[in-house]
């Protein structure tokens, strides 16, 4: 599950909104901005609640402490904040296990905190997503709960429940995504019940109708509470093949669980999924709300579907092939842009989740990480598409995986050790400041706070203007701002050089080039501006010492030039 990692020359926001051309910029986009939909130009910003900000000193982030971090987010640039399961929960999977949809964990507060801070988020614009474990609910659950209890309860049908093959064996092979078979035998039913994760986190029947009515409801009862959309979790597992065929196994060996390697064919990417998705999107276009989607996919033909014939199923499926591009390769990013950029949706950008690898480390190369975290927010910042950042990305945090078994929290990381070693190193707590605890918490945090805090930290990074904090925040008023990044089309250039990624916005009469040099040497190249009708670039921003003469362009290490076209 594991996919996977300059010095600011400065930004010239202030020419920018002084000078005639930006103004006018400004305006036609407002007026074009009014007939598209808000999630498409605003920045979405991931929220592990646990790790975020803890307002009562027991350790773990809560509501009332993402609160108190709106105006950081504000001005930062965040225009939605997507927040990872915060409902009742036992936690197996630290929230991805609901126990009931429609509250708030107490360990995270009440549903007053949630309102106040839905209001407070509102009058700063920023919307909030929530996250809809659609795929499965906690074993804690009362559907489940019931469903377990006779296999004539109401709810047995809710669950998907079989018979072994034969007595002490499963109905089939399928192992689950978190270790060993999906499948576990209850004794007093006599009867197995699938689970694609974990075994506490039982597999919805979503061939049920009453589970669809039920699963709607949530989003209704939510969006009444002004919810601006969801993040599906886990998409591409909501139907099994009914007839529960085996599944082919791909190659000999195991996986890092020690469970045979296979190809799931048979238990993910159903068709059926696409009507469910049919249905909660008709519910979110009735309540102006946006659907992103967990949407693991083989490539952008897959990744495709997801949006729905006329673009009416996601919104937003996340494009993960782009995380999946594990080095700094001008050629590959390259490809990867293009095959999304030719997509029938907008692109969804990510490089970082509470799942995989931070981009700090996967991109890092031990000597230029904090370039490179420049250079990795210049690049997904600036295409066409919406970004999803995740906490702490804009202050370089990083990966710090624990160093025994002993110390894992993530279950998986403890069976799956030590191939797996779990995902608590990209879920540490946010570093705030340079005191103890880097200001998440009063009391222990449930994670223990990585060193770098001491150099990587808001309050710090706040007063340099070379860090990488800075850097984003430049980066997204820009965004922003600026006509051609919101709008305009995406056009590569160079498409032979395997060190500079380099490409255009354009947009009506406006145009930016970004040049990414992701290489460690100095490059100079020359842009193929020309043939695109314009003479040179005027800087708006750079990471690095950056220059420009005609189309040519110098950048350092790592560097980042974006300028506005020139004829
Ligand atoms: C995907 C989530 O992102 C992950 O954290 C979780 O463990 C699984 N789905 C199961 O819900």
């Amino acid at each position: 599950m594991r996919k996977i990692v300059l010095r600011l020359s400065l930004v010239l926001l202030g020419v920018l909104m002084a000078s005639p051309i930006a103004a006018a910029q400004i305006s036609s986009h407002a007026e074009n901005l009014e007939a598209e939909p808000w999630w498409k130009h605003a920045v979405f910003y991931e929220i592990y609640p646990r790790s975020f900000a803890d307002s009562n000193g027991d350790g773990i982030g809560d509501l009332k402490g993402i609160a108190s971090k709106l105006d950081y987010l504000k001005d930062l640039g965040v225009d939605a904040i997507w927040i990872t399961p915060c409902f009742p929960s036992p936690q197996v999977d630290f929230g991805y296990d609901v126990s009931d949809y429609e509250n708030i964990d107490p360990m995270y507060g009440t549903l007053a905190d949630f309102d106040v801070l839905a209001s407070e988020a509102k009058k700063r614009g920023i919307h909030i997503i929530l996250d809809f474990v659609v795929n499965h609910s906690s074993d804690q659950h009362p559907w489940f709960l019931d469903s377990k209890s006779s296999r004539t309860a109401a709810h047995r049908d809710w669950y998907i429940w079989r018979d072994g093959k034969k007595p002490g064996e499963a109905p089939n092979n399928w192992v689950s995504n978190f270790g060993g078979s999906a499948w576990k035998f209850d004794a007093a039913t006599n009867q197995y019940y699938y689970h694609y994760f974990y075994a506490e986190q039982p597999d919805l029947n979503w061939r049920n109708p009453a589970v669809k009515d039920a699963m709607f409801d949530v989003t209704r009862w939510w969006y009444k509470r002004g919810v601006a959309g969801f993040r599906l979790d886990a998409v591409d597992a909501l139907f099994e093949d009914p007839n529960l065929k085996d599944n082919p196994i791909l190659r000999p060996g195991t996986n890092a669980f020690g469970d045979p390697i296979e190809d799931r064919k048979y238990n993910t990417n159903l068709p059926e999924v696409h009507d469910v998705l049919r249905g909660l999107r008709k519910v979110a276009d009735e309540n102006d709300a946006v659907l992103i989607g967990e949407t693991w996919t083989a490539n952008v033909a897959e990744l495709n579907k997801y949006y729905g014939e006329g673009n009416n199923e996601l919104q937003l499926p996340m494009d993960f092939l782009f995380t999946m591009v594990n080095k700094l390769s001008a050629t590959e990013f390259r490809k990867q842009i293009g095959a999304v950029d030719a997509a029938s949706g907008w692109p969804t950008f990510v490089i970082s989740n509470h799942d995989i690898v931070r981009s700090y480390d996967r991109y890092g190369d031990g000597e230029h990480n904090d370039q490179i975290a420049k250079l990795m927010a210049a690049l997904y910042l600036t295409l066409r598409g919406t970004p999803i950042m995740y906490y702490g990305e804009e202050i370089g945090m990083k990966t710090t995986t624990p160093a025994r078994k002993e110390d894992v929290k993530d279950p998986i990381g403890r069976t799956g050790w030590p191939e797996e070693k779990g995902r608590d190193g990209e879920r540490t707590p946010m570093q705030w400041d340079g005191s103890e605890n880097a200001g998440f918490s009063s009391g222990t945090p449930w994670l223990p706070v990585p060193p770098t805090y001491k150099t990587h930290n808001v309050a710090d990074e706040g007063r340099d203007p070379d860090s990488v904090l800075e850097f984003y925040k430049k980066v997204l008023k820009l965004r922003h701002t600026n006509a051609a990044l919101l709008q305009g089309k995406y056009t590569a250039l160079n498409e032979g050089d395997a060190k500079v990624l380099s490409y255009l916005r354009l947009y009506r009469e406006h145009g930016v080039v970004v040049a990414l040099n992701m290489s460690s040497t100095p490059q100079r190249v020359k842009l193929e501006l020309r043939s695109k009708g314009f003479a040179s670039a005027r800087q708006l921003l750079a990471s690095g010492d950056a220059s420009v003469k005609g189309e040519e362009v110098s950048l350092e290490p790592f560097g980042v030039f974006i300028g506005e076209l020139t004829k």
